[in-house]
């Protein structure tokens, strides 16, 4: 008979309209006892609420420290031309970073989603999965082979799918059929391919060998998580799907986890989450009766472990915390990949003169108001990318060995940008044609941490990215930009590109200075409760992602990579929720 009341329930919700609740402070909620508990509704957590909540019979509650990303000033996550317009607004934590040795002292800042979807709704929207060896990497950091490049394929599948531009243009050819799903989050080609990018294409036909032309997935065309005109994020693919189909998840917004809690003193069974909404107002405890999923992300996960006693005791002590369980990896092993950029004057076709012009950037976006169309409904800053890596005879390798996760793994990265865009510490140019090349350290041997600045929740803690603080990591950069130089003297570049806006760097010390003076984050920082195996001592969490020393709690988020992807984070985020969701059905037996 445990078929009636499911029927019951289907019945009902095709009858009326079936709804979650949503709430804005924890007084509004009237029970206090769920399944899961899913820490977070951003990128990972907004898939695991929205899979966990697949099977009716299961309660789930999503809390979020953000708010709604649909009300009125939501424009700015919503609008693909907008994209990295949401830093330092309402939709932004507001991190800085501690003051950075291998960066003159600088500090800068730190952005993180927060709202529904979580960066995913503030993200720069590139799609790239990496290389299948980050993954082989992790299968054997984890001594677990179901995380492996081939077992992981139907987690992508599940995802993603490949949908067309606006514009409904033809992009047979620019990527691969095949290796593209059938899931509810969306990813397209630019509508509106460039001079910058046919030229960047064109070196890859004529000068193959050195510059690869790769159909999908890496370097070449590139891809980006926009559909149907707008924003595709892990709250548009699956949170609000969800919320409006189902009774049996709870989103919580506007308010933060302050520290988990477990079953008893004498126990190790972490099942309550403290919360609140700021740091005057009252407390509210919620249990899991199955288990709670911290998806905070790289910043908020390790602060909350901390908070809950679960981390390197000598620090806990520092902040007068009782230790639960003496972890001293988290919050260590931030890994994050720093980026400058260099610019050249060009003969040629570029967006910087539309971009300076303010009375067309009101047309275009005017445009997309009435019908959603035009420049402004895709992406079109850049759409090439190329990862390279050092020559492998490179003394550097030679010295300090090879930190990426093998030989078709990326060292450092390109971004071919259609426009002028300036360091910290440059004025752009406000007439003229111009492009800019992104040169990001893919794989950093720089280590960095998360650690807190006091016992309150609602104090940032310090972030430390560690920026180029590894002799590997600032020779690989300057070995970069020296790459590109080289590049852009192919004759694919004959007559369009220019003097650098920059001068000559011809000197390896003239690039270091340039680049201590210049790099920022790229925002991609993992590692803070890194995965390993079930053996292993160090790590923070198990091939499963329950966190070692305790029961009823798992870590589903850009946290658990143990080095810093060889793609870009949000694809591999989403695939670690996809998995994530299946193991936890699995334990739990749900369907
Ligand atoms: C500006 C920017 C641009 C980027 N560009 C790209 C890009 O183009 N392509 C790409 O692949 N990646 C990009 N990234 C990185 C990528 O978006 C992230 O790596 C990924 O989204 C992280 O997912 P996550 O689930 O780990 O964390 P998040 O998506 O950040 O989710 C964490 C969620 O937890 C919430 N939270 C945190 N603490 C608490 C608490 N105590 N209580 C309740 N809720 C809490 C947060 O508000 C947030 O919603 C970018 C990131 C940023 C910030
Ligand atoms: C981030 O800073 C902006 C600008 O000062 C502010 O409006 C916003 O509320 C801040 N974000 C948070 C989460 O406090
Ligand atoms: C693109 O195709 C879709 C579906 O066929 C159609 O609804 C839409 O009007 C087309 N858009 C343009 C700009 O051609
Ligand atoms: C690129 O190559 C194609 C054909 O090989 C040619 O038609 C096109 O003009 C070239 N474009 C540029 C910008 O060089
Ligand atoms: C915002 O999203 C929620 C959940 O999907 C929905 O109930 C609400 O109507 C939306 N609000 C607007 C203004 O679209
Ligand atoms: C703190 O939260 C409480 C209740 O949620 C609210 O009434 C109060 O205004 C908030 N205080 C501040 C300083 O935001
Ligand atoms: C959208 O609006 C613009 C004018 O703002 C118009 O030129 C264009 O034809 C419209 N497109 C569609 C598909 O309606
Ligand atoms: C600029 O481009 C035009 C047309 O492609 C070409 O004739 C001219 O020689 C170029 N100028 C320079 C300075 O390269
Ligand atoms: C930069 O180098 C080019 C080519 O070597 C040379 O022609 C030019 O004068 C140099 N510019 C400066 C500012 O040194």
């Amino acid at each position: 008979m445990t078929e009636f009341p499911l029927l019951l329930l289907c019945l009902f919700c095709g009858a009326t309209v079936c709804r979650a609740g949503i709430f804005t402070a924890p007084e509004q909620i009237s029970t206090s006892s769920y399944d899961f508990i899913v820490v977070g509704a951003g990128t990972a957590g907004a898939v695991v609420a929205s899979r966990l909540s697949e099977n009716p019979s299961t309660t789930v509650l999503l809390i979020e420290a953000g708010g709604l990303d649909n009300g009125t000033d939501s424009a700015v996550l919503s609008i693909p031309f907008l994209a990295g317009q949401a830093i330092g607004t309402t939709f932004d934590w507001n991190y800085t970073t501690t003051s950075q040795d291998g960066l003159n002292g600088r500090t800068m800042p730190f952005p993180r989603g927060f709202v529904m979807g979580g960066s995913s709704s503030i993200n720069n929207l590139v799609y790239s999965r990496g290389p299948s060896e980050d993954w082989d990497r992790i299968a054997a950091t984890a001594d677990d082979p179901s995380w492996s490049w081939d077992n992981i394929q139907p987690f992508i599948f599940r995802n993603e799918r490949h949908v067309p531009a606006w514009n409904n243009r033809s992009d047979v050819g620019e990527y691969n059929p095949v290796v593209h799903g059938h899931g509810p989050l969306m990813s397209s080609l630019t509508s509106t391919p460039s001079e910058l990018d046919h030229r960047v294409i064109n070196m890859t036909t004529k000068f193959g060998q050195e510059y690869p032309f790769n159909l999908d997935l890496n370097s070449g065309w590139l891809q980006t998580t926009v559909g149907e005109s707008a924003r595709s994020s892990s709250s548009t693919a699956y949170l609000h799907p969800a919320l409006n189909s189902r009774e049996n998840l709870d989103l919580l917004l506007n308010t933060q986890v302050t520290k988990l809690t477990v079953t008893g003193a004498a126990e190790m069974n972490v099942n309550g989450v403290i919360v609140a909404q700021n740091e005057t107002a009252v407390a509210f405890t919620f249990i899991a009766t199955k288990e709670i999923i911290l998806s905070a992300g790289a910043i908020g996960t390790p602060q909350i472990l901390l908070l809950s006693g679960i981390g390197p005791s000598e620090e806990l002590d520092k902040n007068g915390i009782t230790t639960l369980v003496d972890s001293p990896d988290v919050g260590k092993n931030m890994q994050d990949q720093p980026i400058i950029f260099l610019q050249w004057e060009v003969n040629g076709t570029t967006l910087a003169p539309f971009l300076n012009d303010e009375d067309a950037i009101s047309a275009v976006l005017e445009q997309y108001e009435q019908n959603k169309t035009g420049i402004a409904a895709s992406n079109v800053l850049f759409n090439t990318i190329g990862f390279l890596r050092l020559p492998e005879n490179s003394p550097l390798l030679e010295e300090y060995g090879d930190p990426s996760a093998g030989p078709h793994s990326a060292h450092f990265q390109f971004s071919f940008i259609d426009t002028f865009l300036q360091n910290i510490n440059q004025v752009a140019p406000t007439t003229g044609d111009w492009i800019t090349v992104s040169v990001v350290l893919q794989s950093p041997t720089s280590r960095g941490s998360v650690t807190l600045a006091s016992n309150s929740a609602f104090d940032h803690p310090l972030i430390d990215p560690a920026f180029l603080t590894s002799a590997f990591d600032i020779g690989t950069v300057i070995e970069a930009v020296k790459s590109l130089q080289t590049l852009l003297t192919t004759s694919t570049w004959d007559g369009f590109i220019g003097p650098p806006f920059t001068g000559n760097l011809t000197t390896d010390a003239e690039i270091e200075t340039f680049v201590r003076a210049a790099a920022v984050t790229l925002k991609h920082p993992v590692g803070t409760a890194a995965i390993s195996s079930a053996t292993q001592e160090g790590g923070v969490v198990g091939p499963n992602l329950q966190v070692k020393g305790v029961t009823g709690l798992r870590v589903v988020d850009a946290s658990i990579f143990p080095f810093a992807v060889g793609g870009f984070p949000q694809a591999e985020v989403y695939i670690v929720a996809e998995r994530a969701s299946a193991l936890i059905k699995e334990t739990w037996n749900l369907s």
